[in-house]
């Protein structure tokens, strides 16, 4: 390492990271510059960015016409209020682009910073709704255990994931748990006869019955689970989910955080299975990472609330950077390039690719599972294949070996993630495969 990669490390200790503890930011890759899926570092390393930063960079880094549209939007007016009694043009381009885009049905769209205020505003506006219908009792939210739905307050404590409630309980009141459609590790029960789909989605219904369907306002799931170790569920799932949810009138929110704009092959996930959410949060790959936005998009009937709302009931939640003037003019742009270089057809194509090479893999005796859909894959890593034991450390091990060769990949717990750009090219995507295989053959 060189001295002045030494020094920054030693200057970074006065910014506290996301997710801190003294032990994972001990020594950090600097980065410097990035260029397509390439990452490079102070001290000369050249990293293949197998995780598109955090799911995001769909587009890859150093595109040009991101630049210049957030430095043109930037000279005309980078921000202002679009609080009550104002808007501005790119809010106004993005949001009727956005309309109908993702969802028939969803065209309304409300802006944020990023994917855990998408999801708070999912919380209050489904809240916000059931009180305007005459339900005010429905407040609970269902999530799955697994899920990461991020860091707010509320987002934390709808995240399914214990270590992220740790050192921040007491718990929030109102949000309850069940099991994930995970199909290589199902935790529910199986009754006879029942698919793991089937059993998920019956933990819904008895979730729903047991808090009483008159105190649950929202369901919500990630189409392909992320953070919690890229589980996609069976496709009897979402269906299945869908028509409970309309049965005992709960709105659905699907959090397309990670898989909107093109991840998983199809512009947003839940297309795979033919449903439509209540409510969509996104973020991250709307501008792929080129500026801070996020949002949700409501359905018709929601927003049919708002607009026959008594004066005392306005819909008193927004950002001061909802619906940012630069950040918009980066999404508008980013969708631009995503459209015309057929990004989900792109994902689908390359994600074919990358899956089939990193089976392969499952030739070591610690690769338990290795699943993916469009361009998120996720290679679990076991100490035995039979009885399936999740292994961290090693995967943690293989993780390390695999970032000395020049490959950024994600350790979630014992699964390790890949997502890289939507951009890369198929000699990129065998680049990874090979590294991570070389990575692995090096494990003792
Ligand atoms: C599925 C999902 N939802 C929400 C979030 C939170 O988004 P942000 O970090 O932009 O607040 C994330 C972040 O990784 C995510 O993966």
């Amino acid at each position: 390492m060189t001295d002045q990669t030494q020094t920054w490390i030693e200057k970074d200790k006065k910014q506290l990271h996301p997710v801190y503890h003294p032990k994972s930011h001990a020594n950090p890759l600097v980065i410097e510059r990035g260029d397509g899926v390439w990452l490079y570092t102070t001290d000369g390393r050249k990293i293949l960015d197998g995780m598109a930063g955090l799911w995001n960079v769909n587009a890859g880094y150093g595109r040009e016409e991101l630049a210049q549209a957030a430095y043109d939007q930037m000279k005309e007016l980078a921000f202002t209020s679009n609080f009550s009694g104002m808007t501005n043009l790119s809010s106004i381009q993005l949001a009727d682009k956005l309309a109908g885009f993702a969802y028939e049905g969803l065209n309304t769209t409300f802006f944020t910073s990023g994917g855990s205020e998408a999801n708070d505003s999912a919380f209050k506006t489904a809240r916000y709704y059931w009180k305007r219908k005459g339900k005010p009792t429905k407040y609970r939210v269902i999530a799955r255990r697994g899920s990461y739905h991020g860091i707010t307050l509320a987002a934390t404590f709808a995240t399914g994931l214990e270590k992220y409630h740790a050192m921040f309980g007491p718990a929030m009141d109102g949000f309850v748990h069940i099991p994930a459609p995970n199909p290589y590790r199902y935790e529910g029960q199986l009754q006879d006869g029942e698919t793991v789909g089937q059993a998920a989605a019956r933990e819904l219904e008895a979730a729903i019955l047991r808090e009483g369907a008159d105190t649950v306002a929202a369901f919500i799931a990630e189409p392909v689970m992320g953070v919690g170790g890229v589980v996609i569920p069976p496709d009897d799932y979402f269906p299945l989910v869908r028509q409970i949810c309309d049965k005992h009138e709960i709105l659905f929110i699907a959090d397309e955080v990670i898989t909107g704009f093109g991840r998983t092959g199809e512009w947003f996930a839940l297309k795979h299975w033919d449903v439509k959410p209540d409510i969509l949060s996104f973020a991250k790959a709307i501008t792929s990472g080129y500026a801070q936005l996020g949002g949700i998009q409501i359905s018709d009937a929601i927003r049919e609330t708002m607009e026959s709302a008594a004066d005392t009931e306005a819909y008193m939640h927004g950002y001061t950077y909802s619906g940012h003037a630069m950040a918009c003019a980066v999404g508008l742009k980013n969708l631009e390039i995503m459209e015309k270089d057929e990004y989900p057809n792109r994902a689908r194509e390359l994600g074919k690719r990358l899956l089939e090479g990193l089976q392969s893999l499952t030739e070591f005796p610690f690769v338990g599972d290795v699943r993916g859909l469009g361009l998120v894959c996720g290679v679990e890593i076991v100490t035995d294949k039979t009885a399936k034991t999740a292994d961290p450390a090693l995967a943690m091990k293989i993780f390390k070996a695999a970032e000395e060769r020049g490959l950024r990949s994600r350790p979630l717990g014992n699964v390790l993630a890949f997502s890289p750009p939507l951009s890369i090219n198929e000699e990129e995507v065998d680049e990874i495969v090979r590294r991570l295989g070389a990575a692995m053959d090096g494990i003792e």
